[in-house]
């Protein structure tokens, strides 16, 4: 099985006035070819930092992260930029569509980073949120949409590239419970149909249980 995505030892220190709080200890996670894997956490554990560690947002202290087995401190900032646009899809709590832009613009922003926004981007965006279950909002501007239906565009948005992998940190944060099940649903299948793997940050036992792999993170420290 190949290992898309993996960390081995993190630890990472962030100064606050003039204490050091050390976030993550030793952490070692890695996700194969189209696996599921949710890290489950009190707020305060050090989820989001692993997750921004883990798609190269920022740096860690010690430890080495793997993008397809290679480190990538050892890739430039500006090649590590460009990989991560094709490499990683992201999925945040507070959705972060483009309010200028409809539902299927915000999808071809992806595609349009990458500078290629041709009709078959086009097809692939459409086909996307009809997948999603917005096939009637393609033009809907996302202040006209609700909650779940913006985290529908943003999951389209995260598949938009064809990713290996797909971070989503607490997706279903801000939605009422029934939402986040559909949303995390639709986000385990969609993830699955496209061969991607997904690492799923999510506080609810219920939605980690339904990944492949399930992890924990306790202050700081992995515990699978
Ligand atoms: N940039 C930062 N500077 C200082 N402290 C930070 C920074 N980012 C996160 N922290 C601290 O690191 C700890 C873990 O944060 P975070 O990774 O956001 O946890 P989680 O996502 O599990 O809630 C928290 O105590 C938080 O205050
Ligand atoms: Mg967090």
């Amino acid at each position: 099985m190949d290992t898309i995505l993996a960390c081995q030892n993190i630890s990472k220190k962030f100064l606050s006035g003039s204490e050091d709080i050390h976030v993550l200890h030793d952490v070692s996670l890695f996700v194969n070819a189209a696996e599921s894997v949710s890290i489950r956490g009190e707020s305060g554990s050090g989820k989001t930092t692993l997750l921004n560690i883990l798609a190269g947002l920022e740096s860690s202290d010690q430890g080495e992260v793997f993008w397809s087995g290679k480190a990538i401190r050892k890739k430039s900032l500006h090649r590590l930029s460009a990989e991560r646009k094709r490499y990683l899809g992201m999925v945040f709590q507070s959705f972060y569509l483009i309010p200028e832009l409809n539902a299927l613009e915000n999808v071809l922003f992806a595609a349009r980073i990458l500078g290629r926004v041709g009709a078959s981007e086009r097809k692939r965006a459409q086909d996307l949120l009809v997948r999603v279950g917005l096939g009637e909002r393609l033009k809907s501007s996302p202040l006209k949409l609700s909650g779940g239906e913006r985290q529908r565009v943003a999951v389209a948005r995260a598949l938009m590239n064809r990713p290996q992998v797909v971070l989503a940190d607490e997706p279903t944060g801000n939605l009422d419970e029934a939402t986040g099940k559909h949303i995390m649903d639709m986000l385990l299948a969609i993830t699955r149909e496209e061969d991607a793997g997904l690492i799923l940050v999510t506080h609810n036992m219920e939605f980690a249980s339904k990944t492949d792999r399930c992890c924990h993170l306790i202050k700081g420290r992995m515990e699978s």
